[in-house]
């Protein structure tokens, strides 16, 4: 490795992948094309796009997300037999600078799940590295649940899949086992240890499963790893990822003792956040670093006193470093199109004209009921922007009933496959009473998963974010929905969902989609 290259930390981005994996986080396609583009323009180094053998969708997600990639390198993820890399070869080649990435689980649990030996899987290591580096010249290799894996083991596999021709060298922490001493020792190990190792970059893949993801990337790269996987705002399986906000934020503000580069223009951070946390329906906690809603506020005294003499004093950073602006009030019932369209884009959402259109339509219902116009209560709007044509339901008007007496009750008027239908049901509360309405005129067997109700901003008259979770036979699905009117903004976002979950029914074989890929089906 060069100097620079040994300064430099390669930022992989698995939100496509690893994150989308998380349970109720699945995106349209028109969606991962659009957050490729953003993390492409971000600087991101390598997207994980997908696992094109997953299903017909994540192909084609893949293989579109190579054909439109400028800068970063595309990825697709494989397990460990030839139709896998031969499919993902198949999706990646299309890029500029496409990369295979095969794994396979080497601990003695995951070894256990294909029943097969330790020289058995060497040898598939070997015949399937091989395979893949055939094809590709770029070609990433992870022994799933290496923390867990026998270090002789480790080291043994490592080098087979140097030798067969893996260029980069993944060590998953699959199941956010570690912790960060541990986390460098390992990596230490294996550059002084395996032959070839400084022939090839080591990276680290985190889970934060006891909150120490973040921690254990920054020590893996202390280790000796010079590639950090990550997702935005920590999007992931279980308790998630290394968040990628977190790292590239880390390594800038402590330089002094991490003096490792990325190649992150940190001020388009906020923008892909929000619109991770609109498509995937998983808001960002108020407290989270860098891109919380807290992240620079300052509520105590002493605090807002310190700040106003010197930001220093609190921050350690500047909100513009990630491209925080300034909540104003920005926009009211006179704003027209064009300004929409310009603060739009400054909050990082390019729209098209039908879609402009749409959101105009919805801006000016909200400025007729809201007297001032936030950033986040565009962001929310936008949150809940779509297709109509891709609609088969529709919430036409809700009146409810609610108070002490009950039971509660809800008047419901919807629009099903274009026929208008209305009736009346009763709950305990106004919004069991219009999902109950919701489920006589629109009857299903999903279940109710989750149900959360977010402020906007402050007041009275602020808007409600409601985001629902639902579950029908495995297939998750999330709606969101912000309205004045709680009750109202969690009818529509239940009927979003319903609305998810019939795409779903129409695109997706049970079992074969993402989430219904079987680790185990290694050969
Ligand atoms: O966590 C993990 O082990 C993974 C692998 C597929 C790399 O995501
Ligand atoms: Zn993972």
């Amino acid at each position: 490795m060069s100097n620079t290259e040994k300064d430099r930390v390669i930022i992989f981005d698995t939100t496509l992948r690893d994150g989308e994996q998380s349970p109720g986080a699945t995106m349209t396609h028109e969606e991962k094309l659009e957050i490729a583009g953003l993390l492409d323009d971000m600087g991101v180094d390598v997207i994980e796009a997908g696992f094109p053998i997953a299903s017909e969708g994540d192909f084609r997600a893949v293989s579109e997300i190579a054909k439109a990639s400028r800068n970063s390198v595309i990825c697709g993820l494989a397990r460990a037999n030839f139709g896998d890399i031969d499919r993902c070869w198949d999706a990646v080649k299309h890029a500029p600078q496409p990369r295979i990435h095969t794994f396979i689980g080497t601990s003695p649990l995951h070894r256990a799940i294909p029943n097969l030996t330790m020289d058995e899987m060497a040898e598939r290591i070997h015949d399937t590295v091989t395979h893949a580096r055939n094809l590709c010249d770029n070609i990433q290799w992870s022994p799933m649940d290496a923390t867990r894996t026998e270090e002789d083991y480790l080291c043994r596999t490592v080098e087979i899949a140097i030798k067969a021709g893996a260029t980069t060298i993944n060590i998953p922490d699959t199941v956010g086992y570690t912790a960060p001493r541990e986390s460098a020792d390992l990596i230490r190990m294996l550059i002084n240890k395996v032959p070839g190792a400084d022939e090839i970059i080591f990276a680290t893949h985190c889970h934060n499963d006891l909150g120490m993801a973040t921690a254990n990337s920054l020590a893996a790269v202390e280790g000796g790893a010079r590639q950090i996987e990550c997702t935005i705002n920590g999007l992931g399986e279980r308790a998630g990822n290394t968040a990628l906000e977190e790292v590239v934020m880390a390594l800038k503000v402590r330089g002094d003792i991490m003096p490792y580069t990325t190649g992150i223009d940190t001020r388009k951070i906020m923008n892909i956040s929000r619109r991770v946390a609109a498509v995937s329906g998983f808001a960002v906690q108020f407290n989270k670093a860098i891109v919380g809603k807290n992240a620079f506020a300052h509520e105590s005294g002493i605090h807002q006193d310190g700040m106003l003499k010197n930001a220093e004093t609190f921050e350690i950073m500047r909100p513009e470093d990630v491209g925080l602006t300034e909540t104003n009030i920005v926009m009211g019932k006179h704003s027209g199109r064009a300004a929409l369209r310009s603060k739009l884009e400054n909050l990082g959402f390019e729209l098209g004209d039908n879609q402009l259109k749409d959101v105009f339509v919805r801006f000016k219902e909200l400025a007729d009921r809201k007297k001032e116009i936030f950033d986040d209560d565009l962001v929310a709007l936008m949150r809940t922007s779509v297709d109509p044509e891709k609609e088969r339901l529709k919430v036409k008007s809700l009146r409810v009933v609610c108070g002490t007496e009950g039971p509660q009750e809800a008047a419901l008027t919807m629009i099903v496959d274009g026929k208008v239908v209305s009736t009346t049901a009763t709950g305990d509360g106004p919004v069991d009473a219009t999902f109950n309405a919701v489920k006589e005129l629109f009857d299903h067997n999903a279940r109710l998963q989750l149900y959360q109700v977010h402020a906007v901003t402050e007041g009275t008259d602020a808007q409600a974010t409601v985001s629902v979770r639902m579950e029908e036979d495995g297939k998750i699905v999330t709606g969101q929905s912000a309205d004045t009117d709680t009750v109202v903004a969690s009818a529509k976002a239940y009927v979003s969902a319903l609305n998810r979950l019939l795409v779903r029914r129409e695109t997706t074989d049970v079992g074969y989609d993402t989430k219904g890929v079987s680790y185990k089906d290694v050969s």
